[in-house]
């Protein structure tokens, strides 16, 4: 049997992440600043990356922190916001580590269900008219991680609507933004919203993971709090990682990066579905229109955690639905098809569709 395949991690493969590009952006970005690379810097993040993503965001530079990554991010903001009790929004399924960070700090989690055009709004009005009062709604709006569905344009406005009468933040978590390749973009909720929304987005998913650089957009008497927590975490988050991804995206390095990670997305995101269709009829999916995910759902009574084991045997992994929800998700699974090629997807597939044969009910084994 060839190597594994994995359909589990949400990270590019080697060949669409630009090393070249990265070392030439190292050496001149140590060139152009060696003083503010290898100084400690300050907790707001590198100077002039928080200038640049400020910039493309239209914001004050004070609106911006960067961070270790959008994890780091995503921690600090839930420091600031959320204490034990507090009921907080998530979607339904929802990006595992969020939800476990969130259930750590002891928040009165709330999921709510994800449709292929976002969140239900009217089971959100609903979970509102009982009296709950969120402090938070984590929506991830583009490309969903990890069912890979978009936020529709009226959702993104009603949120805010409800957002504004329930007085809750929304958290507009959103690192696939720039990796759309199909249909067309739809404005930020931080950018209709300002005071509403705190924005977090990452350079893991278009640069590289390993360069660990992510940001918050958010009002800035709240960037302000969050900069001291930054401080007293770690003084100033990794300055030769901002310098070298301030560089990377001044000298226009990222767009062909991002070029280049989003045409070999939809390649594969298409070769998913056309393996799936053909091996494994019975998958359920909506072809996502950007991002690294696609959420398969199997005839209830599947046993994903058993076709999980014998995907394994033969060489397959991927995420089993039960890591993204509270409660049951036993019948779905995600796929991410970032940090796979073409014709591994379609091998891939076929040893998934074995797994599924050998633990599906007896009358879809036939
Ligand atoms: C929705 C979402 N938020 C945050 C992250 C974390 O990204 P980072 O690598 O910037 O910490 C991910 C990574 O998979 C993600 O999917």
């Amino acid at each position: 049997m060839a190597g594994t395949i994995s359909f589990a991690r949400g990270a590019p493969s080697l060949d669409i992440v630009d090393v070249d590009g990265l070392r030439a952006a190292a050496e001149q970005a140590f060139t152009n600043d060696p003083g503010g690379m290898t100084g400690y810097g300050t907790s707001i993040g590198y100077v002039p990356l928080r200038a640049w993503i400020a910039e493309r965001h239209g914001v004050a530079p004070e609106r911006v922190l960067v961070t270790n990554g959008s994890m780091q991010a995503d921690a600090f903001l839930f420091d600031a916001l959320v204490v034990a009790g507090d009921a907080v929004i998530v979607e339904r399924p929802t990006y595992d580590r969020t939800l476990l960070a969130l259930r750590n700090r002891g928040a009165d989690v709330r999921m709510v269900e994800l449709e292929p055009d976002g969140i239900d709004t009217a089971a959100l009005e609903r979970v509102l008219a009982t009296g709950a009062q969120p402090k938070l709604a984590h929506i991830i709006p583009n490309f969903q991680n990890p069912a890979g569905y978009t936020l529709s344009g009226p959702k993104r406005e009603r949120l805010i609507e409800l957002a504004r009468a329930h007085d809750f933040t929304i958290f507009e978590d959103d690192p696939y933004v720039a990796l759309r390749f199909s249909g067309e973009s739809l404005p930020t909720m931080v950018s209709r919203a300002p005071d509403k929304v705190v924005y977090a987005s990452s350079f893991s998913k278009t640069v590289c993971p390993g360069i660990r650089v992510g940001y918050l957009v958010g009002p800035e008497v709240l960037i302000a709090q969050i900069a001291k927590i930054a401080t007293s975490t770690y003084i100033s988050p990794n300055m030769v990682a901002q310098g070298i991804v301030n560089q990377f995206a001044r000298s226009g390095a990222i767009d062909r990066s991002i070029d280049t990670v989003r045409e070999a997305l939809r390649e594969r995101a298409q070769a998913l579905g056309y393996a799936l269709t053909e091996y494994l009829p019975d998958a359920r999916f909506v072809a996502p229109e950007g991002g690294y995910f696609m959420w398969v759902d199997l005839p209830e009574g599947t046993d994903v955690a058993a076709m999980f084991t014998a995907a394994a045997a033969r060489g397959v992994a991927f995420v089993k639905g039960t890591d993204f929800v509270l409660e049951g998700g036993e019948s779905s699974l995600r796929l991410a098809y970032s940090g796979v090629t073409v014709p591994q997807i379609e091998e891939g597939v076929k040893r998934l569709a074995e797994a599924y044969a050998e633990v599906a009910a007896p009358a879809h084994a036939a």
